[in-house]
């Protein structure tokens, strides 16, 4: 009874957690990346490296798209919703 319990309580945060999560990965975008990424999507075909890149930045992207404190998750997210709606 208790275990079921447990699994309850746990699919009840995973259902919560998930739609928080995207909804900040929107955030994070419009706040540090659209400036930029608005105008210019980048290519699909490279997206495994998407994350890493980013973190490091790629040729006039600075590191963390020039926002140092935005964490590996936040990037994450970020590169998430970016993958969402690019085309
Ligand atoms: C200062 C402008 C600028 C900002 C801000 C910026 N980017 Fe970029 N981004 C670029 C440019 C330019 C490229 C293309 C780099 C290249 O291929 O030479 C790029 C490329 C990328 C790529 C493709 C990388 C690859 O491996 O091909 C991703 C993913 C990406 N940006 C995500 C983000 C995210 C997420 C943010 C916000 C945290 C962000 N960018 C903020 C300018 C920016």
């Amino acid at each position: 009874m208790r275990h079921i319990l447990k699994l309850a309580i746990a699919g009840i945060t995973l259902l919560t957690v998930a739609p928080a999560l995207a909804a900040d990965g929107q955030a994070i975008y419009k706040a540090n990346c659209a400036p930029c990424h608005n105008a210019m999507k980048p290519k699909l075909g490279d997206k495994a490296n998407w994350v890493e890149s980013t973190i490091k930045g790629k040729g006039t992207m600075p590191p963390r798209g020039g926002h140092p404190n935005l964490s590996d998750s936040d990037i994450k997210a970020a590169v998430e919703y970016m993958e969402t709606i690019a085309h």
